[in-house]
Order: C-alpha cells, then sequence, then structure tokens
C-alpha cells in the first residue's frame, strides 16, 4: 500500500470532556486506512505576536510549524465561540501563518467541521474559519459540509460516538475528505 497521507488535526476546544475532540476521535476513527491523524497541540501556543518573530520566535510557535509543515493535509474541528472561531485556534493559524512568505498552510487541502450542543451546528464558526483558509491558499472540501448540531446527545460517557446516524455522517464526510487529499495532494 502507498504510505498513507498525514493530516494534521486542530481541534478548537482545550476542554477535557470536549465534544469536538470526541468528533475529531471519532472521524479518525472511520477513516480509511489512506489517512493517518496526528492531534496537534494548540493550547501552548503563546499569542501571536510579530515582535517575537524577529528573532528567535518561541520555541512552542517552532513546534507547531515545524509539525504542520510536513503534513498532507489539515482537518480543523472546531466549537463555535460567539457566532466565530474561538480565539485559541485563530491564534494558531496566525502563529502558522507567519512569518510573512513562511506559511505553513499554503497548498494544503483542508476540511473543516464545526461541532455544537446548539441548533445550527457552528455554522458562524465554520464559514468564519473558511474566510481565512482561502486567505491562506488551502484548498477547501466544499462537500459535504459539516454542521454537527445537537451534538450533546452523539456520545456516551466515554466520550465514544453513540449515535448511528451521526457515524454514518461522519463516515462519508471523511471518506470525501480521503478523496480530496488524494486528489489535491496526489
Ligand atoms: C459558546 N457556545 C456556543 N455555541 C454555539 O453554537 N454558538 C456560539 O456562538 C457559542 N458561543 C460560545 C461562546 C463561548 C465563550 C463558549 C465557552 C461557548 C457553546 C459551545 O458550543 C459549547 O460550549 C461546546 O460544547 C464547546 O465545544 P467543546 O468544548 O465541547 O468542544
Amino acid at each position: 500500500m502507498p504510505q498513507p497521507y498525514r493530516v494534521a488535526t486542530l481541534v478548537g476546544s482545550l476542554r477535557k470532556g470536549s465534544l469536538n475532540r470526541h468528533a475529531a476521535n471519532a472521524m479518525a476513527g472511520l477513516a480509511p486506512d489512506s489517512l493517518t491523524f496526528e492531534f496537534i497541540e494548540i493550547g501552548d501556543l503563546p499569542l501571536y505576536n510579530e515582535d517575537l518573530d524577529k528573532g528567535d520566535p518561541p520555541s512552542q510557535w517552532r513546534r507547531f510549524r515545524d509539525e504542520i509543515r510536513p503534513a498532507d493535509a489539515v482537518l480543523f474541528v472546531t466549537p463555535e465561540y460567539n457566532r466565530s472561531v474561538p480565539g485559541l485556534l485563530k491564534n494558531a493559524i496566525d502563529v502558522g501563518s507567519r512569518p510573512y512568505g513562511a506559511s505553513v498552510w499554503a497548498g494544503k487541502p483542508a476540511a473543516v467541521a464545526s461541532v455544537s450542543p446548539g441548533g445550527i451546528g457552528g455554522f458562524g464558526a465554520n464559514h468564519h474559519l473558511r474566510q481565512s483558509l482561502v486567505f491562506l491558499d488551502m484548498p477547501v472540501m466544499q462537500q459535504p459540509e459539516a454542521y454537527l448540531g445537537g451534538a450533546g446527545s452523539y456520545f456516551d460517557a466515554d466520550g465514544k460516538l453513540a449515535n448511528e446516524g451521526t457515524a454514518k455522517f461522519m463516515r462519508t464526510f471523511i471518506e470525501a475528505f480521503a478523496r480530496w487529499v488524494e486528489k489535491i495532494a496526489g
């Protein structure tokens, strides 16, 4: 079998019982063998400050950039905070985008899933995130869209997916992403 594509996976929540992390784990578990998932730490990244990029940048920024750079693709799984992207995830995107001309994002195929206990499934965060990804020159999978609403009832006490309809949708989504990655990353 050819080498699987490496998917850097970013979860926009630090919460221990995060529904988004549960969803990301579930999607990784449902994915075809052509993808492997690496969960990238973003909770330790100092807030972006251009001054710090002039000399020796913070070690956490260097570690983060070094982990994203070799990835073939990126999967974003995010909550919605106040109808937008959580600051945590936006900061990670900003850190990866600089220094100017050395973005780690450009050209990498991506997909966005938003997960919320609310009814509209994080639509606002999903689309605000897509806006940044357009600017960062990341080809983002268009369909199927993934607005996973009502997510409070998807998982059991151990964070395992316990909803058949959601599992079916997640499989469809992640299989489409595998095809998208293969098409773009070749
Ligand atoms: C929220 N939440 C929320 N939900 C939503 O659907 N739309 C929103 O705009 C917001 N805004 C918001 C702001 C802040 C600061 C918090 C802390 C929460 C609720 C959110 O969807 C819920 O807490 C999720 O469970 C967060 O995702 P994780 O941590 O479970 O992955």
